[in-house]
């Protein structure tokens, strides 16, 4: 049964709602806040109908940019106190009150693309926000890379994938004692069964506390090996964003000094994620070098990152044909995959639109438009949720969901 009769006026109507004047929230009570890599699949989906909104969003990402290169997880532009943590609990650093960590960096693979899109008029504004995303690129290769070349995340949310089962082992490491009382505000807007847990919200709390104490001073965080675990998100997303800065660098006629022996050193370090043993791309403990043993969507990311990989296909193949609605953000045979919970299992739209994204590029059109079109009937479906459930397909996590209104926009609902 479709219970969306027009889905693209229901999509751009979510993006036009979620609007809070130059930036847009997830979506309205669970996440009031600008956040980074949401911001710029908002992006792709206003460059379908408003492309000077599209750049807006993008340049107001960038205002909150550190002097330092980095930019921020999340931007705290409005005091609101139906999210927790807020500016307080993160110390409140930079331009714009934000928090101390980072989201993989798709700005720049998204800004490419509304340029494509914009041809001439978006060449000022491009030009504008080339050394911005460089410097975020230098902050990148600067503070993250493990000894391989691999892109490390030095919190779960960092990588995007809160609760994903990639940071299991390298949690046990964390130790919350004295993380004190504190109240959560995501399981009163959303159903607690699709939440992190209590135990990881302990610890993802301490170590932003730790990161507050220390003022968010990488050198310092890097010598307390709180938590670093290489990533294929951080890792893959790095690079593509890499190849993007090239190419804007070449077409704007502006040098982009070190970023191909960058490439370089990321391709390497995408390699080193690869688990023999799991036949899987992985994440590995940069601290103890133990693998985590998670095939997850970001495992799925080697092609976006330029990397072929047959195993990954023929894997990718077999989720298509046997997963209802793919790609799970972990794998249903494992043990701790929980289809419901976040990124233990469940599908996200816009990890498959970047996933879609690879293929296209690397010349797998059949699974691109499997992919495609299985995305955009669990969309139409079920409406524009945060994430859906991979078995059954029903919606999970917020709703109204910026970013899945855009992924609809701009990919799973062209025909
Ligand atoms: C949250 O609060 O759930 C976010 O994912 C942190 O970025």
């Amino acid at each position: 049964m479709n219970q969306h009769t027009n889905p693209d006026r229901e999509a751009r109507n979510i993006l036009i709602a979620n609007d809070r004047g130059g930036y847009t929230i997830p979506t309205e009570g669970l996440y009031p806040y600008q956040w980074n890599w949401d911001s710029a699949i908002a992006a792709l989906g206003f460059a379908e109908f408003d492309i000077d909104r599209a750049w807006t969003e993008i340049e107001t990402l960038f205002s909150g940019q550190w002097d330092d290169g980095m930019v921020p997880h999340i931007l705290f532009h409005q005091q609101d106190d139906g999210y927790f943590p807020g500016p307080d609990v993160w110390g409140g650093h930079g331009p714009i009150p934000s928090s101390g960590i980072i989201q993989p960096p798709v700005a720049a693979t998204v800004a490419r693309k509304i340029w494509e899109k914009d041809g001439g008029a978006g060449e000022d504004r491009i030009r504008t926000l080339f050394p911005a995303l460089l410097a975020w690129h230098r902050w990148i290769m600067k503070w993250r890379l493990d000894d391989h070349g691999a892109v490390c995340t030095t919190h779960p949310w960092e990588a995007g994938r809160d609760n994903a089962p990639d940071w299991d082992k390298a949690m046990e490491g964390v130790d919350p004692t004295g993380v004190g009382e504190y109240q959560r505000r995501d399981t009163s807007h959303v159903n607690s069964a699709d939440r992190p847990t209590k135990y990881d919200y302990d610890r993802y709390i301490k170590l932003v506390q730790i990161g507050c104490e220390v003022d968010w001073d990488q050198q310092k965080l890097l010598s307390l090996n709180l938590f670093r675990v290489a990533d294929p998100t951080m890792t893959f997303i790095t690079l593509r964003a890499a190849r993007d800065l090239m190419v804007i660098s070449d077409k704007l006629g502006i040098a982009a000094d070190g970023v191909s022996d960058d490439i370089q050193k990321l391709e390497e370090g995408a390699r080193s994620l690869w688990n023999e043993a799991l036949n899987s791309f992985d994440s590995r403990d940069a601290l103890t070098g133990e693998w985590a043993g998670s095939v997850s969507n970001a495992s799925y990311l080697c092609w976006y990152a330029g990397l072929e990989s047959q195993s990954m296909l023929e894997r990718l193949q077999g989720t298509l044909a046997n997963v209802p609605f793919p790609v799970p953000s972990y794998d249903p045979a494992m043990p701790n995959f929980d289809q419901r919970r976040y990124w233990r299992g469940p599908t996200w739209g816009f990890m498959n639109m970047l996933i879609g994204f690879g293929l296209v590029d690397m010349g797998h059109l059949p699974e691109a438009e499997v992919l495609r079109q299985k995305t955009s009937q669990l969309i139409a479906t079920n409406g524009f949720a945060e994430y859906y459930d991979p078995l059954i397909g029903s919606p999970a996590g917020g709703n109204s969901f910026t970013w899945t209104a855009a992924v609809w926009l701009h990919w799973a609902g062209r025909k």
